[in-house]
């Protein structure tokens, strides 16, 4: 809800993911100096790291409009062609969740993005007619978790593509800072650093739980968040010392007590914890693998000897070879 008031704007207040910062100030100087618009970008990444926040930035920083939209919800041709025939030139579109796109739907955005044309058939049988138009030229900004889930066509024709990473603690605890402030937060350093700690890495996360922290320091403390108060806030919130929240530990711990630790299959895991692939895939593992909890290997899902730790738990034999 009050998400706008502390997303950053341009490209100078956005915290962490230096090489795309770097890359984009580039690339979108160098368009801004030709006059031209930007070339067809694609940022992937888990949930929550900033895709949509630096495709407002993008807009911005090339003084464009934005118009924004997502894969599902573009249903049949007609659809995109509407959202493309109301471009204004140099205009961003942002497609959120672009590998979810209709092969039809993704017939017509090739001619737009390669050409500016819209290529379009109206009526059906012996009265089917094709017509095309000229489009302004735009920007596509897409949005997607994972690259691979492009169609090859697709994903070729995008000249920038961005993967954004998960953030590091001392970048979190700057993004946590700036939002305390924004909010009208009194929040000490080590305040800052006990949430970021606890984020996940992801910006979305802290400021989520920046919130609720706020709420427990005002009710049960002085309204100032230092690292006690931050730290008995996050307990409440079943966000463990290391930030992992309710669905990691069940992840990891079907893991370890259904499947002695893997390896198993994602389906398996699936069903085993009341989950859809997708979420698992997008949501959950990436960060646990990338805190080397998890590995995905050819015969499926294993967790480290780090997770069995992380449980105060031993790995049995058979499990401390396949670790
Ligand atoms: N808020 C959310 N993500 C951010 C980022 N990368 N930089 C600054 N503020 C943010």
């Amino acid at each position: 809800p009050v998400d706008r008031a502390i997303r950053p704007k341009r490209l100078s207040d956005y915290i962490g993911q230096p090489r795309v910062r770097e890359q984009l100030e580039i690339f979108i100087g160098a368009a801004r100096g030709r006059s031209e618009s930007l070339d067809h970008t694609l940022v992937f990444g888990p949930p929550g790291l900033g895709k949509t926040t630096l495709a407002n930035i993008i807009a911005e920083e090339m003084s464009v409009g934005l118009k924004s939209t997502s894969g599902p919800v573009l249903e049949r041709a007609g659809d995109l062609a509407a959202m493309l025939t109301n471009l204004e030139p140099g205009d961003v579109l942002f497609i959120d969740e672009i590998h979810r796109l209709s092969p039809v739907v993704e017939e017509i955005l090739y001619p737009a993005m390669e050409d500016f044309q819209l290529d379009i058939v109206i009526g059906e049988g012996p009265a089917a007619r094709s017509i095309k138009l000229d489009l302004p030229p735009f920007t596509l900004v897409g949005a997607t978790t994972r690259a691979g889930l492009l169609t090859s066509p697709l994903r070729d024709r995008f000249g920038i593509v961005q993967r954004l990473e998960f953030y590091a603690i001392e970048e979190l605890t700057e993004i946590v800072a700036r939002s305390a402030r924004l909010m009208g937060v009194e929040a000490d350093p080590a305040g800052a650093l006990e949430v970021a700690r606890r984020s996940r890495g992801t910006p979305r996360i802290a400021n989520r739980l920046l919130r609720r922290v706020r709420d427990y320091a005002e009710v049960r403390g002085s309204g100032r968040i230092d690292a006690a108060i931050a730290d008995r806030a996050l307990d409440m919130l079943h966000v463990d010392q290391h930030g992992l929240d309710h669905m990691d530990r069940r992840l990891l711990l079907a893991m370890i007590e259904k499947f002695d630790g893997g390896p198993v299959g994602v389906d398996s895991l699936a069903a085993a914890i009341g989950e859809e692939r997708d979420t698992i895939e997008d949501v959950i593992e990436p960060y646990l693998i990338q805190q080397g909890l998890m590995m995905r290997t050819a015969r499926g899902r294993v967790v480290t000897r780090q997770a069995w730790q992380h449980f105060g738990l031993a790995p049995s034999e058979a499990a401390e070879d396949a670790a």
